[in-house]
């Protein structure tokens, strides 16, 4: 057991089965006997101030906090179906607490998946219904099953999935290319019971492979192209980070690595040494809560709005990246534990990448007049990790760059979720890709939670816009370009969306330190692509997923806040999370707050999407804004050109 050297080190895996161990030995645990599931297990993160305190231990030499460790579990009663939240301190071991809830359903283990996709596969009236489609080998079905969400309905009580079924002709085939539209089943998760099976007529089953593998280019393309050279990345004296663990150290930057099974990759204590100092930014920074909202009507298609974060576990569901990873160069790898359902740890080696990357010109000025300049290149940290939720890859990277940026890139792939449509038919909403196969259209949702701490805990968020000034003496030649700066003050302001007309944008700010030139210390939240929700207000989405309806959210730091439709969005009626966090309109002006940055990407699918998404990239920057006094990438050295045939003719050469 290697024993953790951070306190926030994910959980090893000893600490995963002594927590299990711990609550089967508590008496409580004998209310289970019909059966629980560990939903997961996963660290209990320390108090901040604690985790302050420790980081400024260490800055003056003093003495360490000591800061133990405990798990948070989530588990499921299998008969009555109630969730059961416990803190296990695993260095006392003992359970600290133990907390029965009723209502609410916390995400679906991969074990309840995959019994519910068996049983509907091998009922018999869904069967049946396969048989009047003229499908009879009942082996070749995937069965894809769906969170059930929550649309009033009262007969759908309990811990629901719909699952709809594709057509599989070989076992490694697509199934994708082949949905079986119009029937869908919905089952009890936790008694394992077929509660209904829905059909609203036959469909015929796409038959043109989806294959996306090395034959399906040589049917489609004429084989694989020969013309690509290959590229190598050498670092011959190794890369320029340093690993101590989960703690990293690259350029400047500091940061500690995380991984949950919910939120995946996470960044905490991000801080930049500038000079002697180090300069805390973010406390800690994740993805918190994804949704992916359909919009076709069609019975096999409204109830489409995976929450895959809340609802599956993006940490659960990473891929390991041992079998290739888009990575180039030195690459330093981070496993990663989690859990299944019956509490074993699961480890997934190679969860998380990280590699330095060229990046093209970082600054450069050449003087026209004397030909003479100055050229730097840039380079940047990537961290990342891959998550396959159903028929979706997701990439989430973050980058940290020499001139202080933090970016975010989520990176969107796959195969499209799909459905039969008549011969002749137009899809209402969505797009034929393959003969009879339409792919609806869709929006993805991300948002990410960002707890800044700008040079120390309290800061504010101020809004920036610009606009032009009304004609006048004080604009004689109409040209001028007025700006405001804004603060917002509690957070029902703080709810916000972008705006292109007046360029509005959102900075972070320590009102209590000005840098050299006396503007307050901050970092700008620069948004990329981003879409608005077009379901009607009263839609169920719309309230389930309400942190989607603004791009911006701010609250005051609640360490139970953590995600923005609330802990347990799964089948919750609506309201969870930020709307009723933020209902009550607290101060977030010279206080600890916490950005939720919502960002969307709106997908009309296209032909080039099929057989397999190309991929798409979202995301957000945050750039220091009168953090640092000057260009704090001003020492980068030159580069050395070291190709003879380039055009430069200065070191450091940006052509290549
Ligand atoms: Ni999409």
């Amino acid at each position: 057991m290697s024993s953790p050297r951070h306190p926030l080190d994910p959980l090893s895996t000893d600490e995963v089965l002594r927590a299990r161990e711990l609550i089967v030995a508590d008496e409580r645990f004998q209310r289970f006997e019909g059966g629980c599931r560990y939903i997961t297990v996963d660290l209990r993160i320390p108090a901040k101030d604690v985790l302050r305190a420790r980081i400024e231990a260490i800055e003056t030499g003093g003495e360490l906090p000591s800061i133990g460790r405990e798990a948070d579990v989530c588990l499921l009663d299998r008969v009555d179906g109630s969730t059961h939240e416990i803190v296990v301190d695993l260095d006392g071991g003992a359970i600290s607490t133990w907390r029965r809830i009723e209502g609410v359903q916390p995400l679906a283990t991969v074990e309840e998946l995959s019994e519910a996709e068996d049983l509907v596969q091998n009922d018999p009236d869904f069967q049946a219904a396969l048989a009047k489609r003229g499908i009879t080998d009942f082996e070749g079905i995937q069965i894809d099953a769906w969170p059930a969400g929550n649309f009033g309905d009262p007969t759908e009580t309990g811990r629901l999935a719909r699952c709809v079924a594709f057509v599989k002709p070989k076992p490694l085939d697509s199934e994708w290319a082949h949905p079986v539209d119009g029937l869908i089943a919905l089952v009890d998760l936790t008694h394992l019971e077929m509660l209904r099976i829905d059909d609203h007529g036959v469909v015929p089953v796409p038959e043109e492979s989806g294959n996306f593998d090395v034959e399906a280019a040589e049917h489609w393309m004429g084989g694989l192209r020969t013309d690509i050279k290959p590229i190598e990345i050498k670092q011959p004296e190794g890369p320029s980070f340093e690993v101590d663990g989960n703690v990293v150290r690259w350029q400047n930057w500091e940061l500690h690595v995380g991984f949950t099974p919910r939120e995946g990759l996470v960044l905490s204590e991000v801080a930049y040494r500038d000079g002697g100092e180090r300069r805390s930014i973010l406390h800690r920074a994740s993805i918190s809560e994804m949704v992916v909202p359909y919009g076709d009507p069609n019975p096999t298609h409204y109830f489409k709005n995976a929450f895959d974060a809340g609802e599956n576990g993006l940490g659960i569901a990473a891929s390991s990246l041992t079998l290739g990873c888009d990575c180039l160069g030195e690459i330093h790898y981070f496993d990663a534990t989690v859990n299944n359902g019956a509490g074993d740890p699961v480890e997934i080696p190679n969860a998380i990448c990280m590699h330095e990357e060229d990046f093209g010109v970082l600054w450069r000025h050449i003087e026209w007049r004397t030909g003479e300049g100055e050229i730097r290149r840039s380079r940047r940290l990537v961290i990342s990790f891959f998550a396959a939720v159903g028929n979706y890859d997701y990439g989430f990277f973050w980058y940290l760059q020499q001139d202080g940026t933090i970016e975010f890139e989520a990176k969107l792939t796959g195969v499209l979720s799909t459905g039969g449509i008549a011969p002749g038919e137009e899809p209402g909403h969505g797009v034929v890709v393959a003969p009879g196969l339409n792919a609806m259209v869709h929006q993805h949702y991300f948002n990410a939670r960002l707890d800044f701490d700008i040079d120390g805990v309290d800061n504010s968020v101020v809004e920036v816009e610009s606009q032009s000034m009304p004609p006048g003496p004080a604009n004689p030649w109409n040209n001028a370009i007025e700006f405001t700066r804004r603060t917002l003050e509690t957070e029902l302001e703080g709810r916000r969306r972008l705006n292109t007309s007046s360029a509005r944008w959102w900075e972070v700010v320590n009102p209590n330190r000005t840098g050299r030139l006396g503007h307050p210390v901050g970092f700008r939240l620069v948004a990329g692509e981003n879409a608005v929700p077009y379901a009607h207000p009263d839609a169920a989405i719309m309230k389930r997923a309400a942190f989607i309806t603004e791009h911006l959210w701010v609250t005051p730091y609640e360490p139970e806040e953590r995600y923005a439709a609330g802990e347990y969005p799964s089948q919750h009626p609506g309201g969870g999370g930020l709307p009723e966090w933020t209902d009550q309109d607290r101060n977030i002006d010279d206080t600890d707050v916490v950005l939720w940055y919502t960002f969307g990407h709106h997908h009309i699918p296209r032909t080039e999407d099929w057989p397999i998404m190309p991929v798409a990239r979202i995301g957000f920057m945050l750039k220091p804004t009168n953090f640092f006094a000057r260009n704090p990438s001003l020492d980068v050295p030159p580069s050395v050109p070291h190709d003879p045939s380039c055009h430069s003719n200065k070191p450091g050469c940006d052509h290549c």
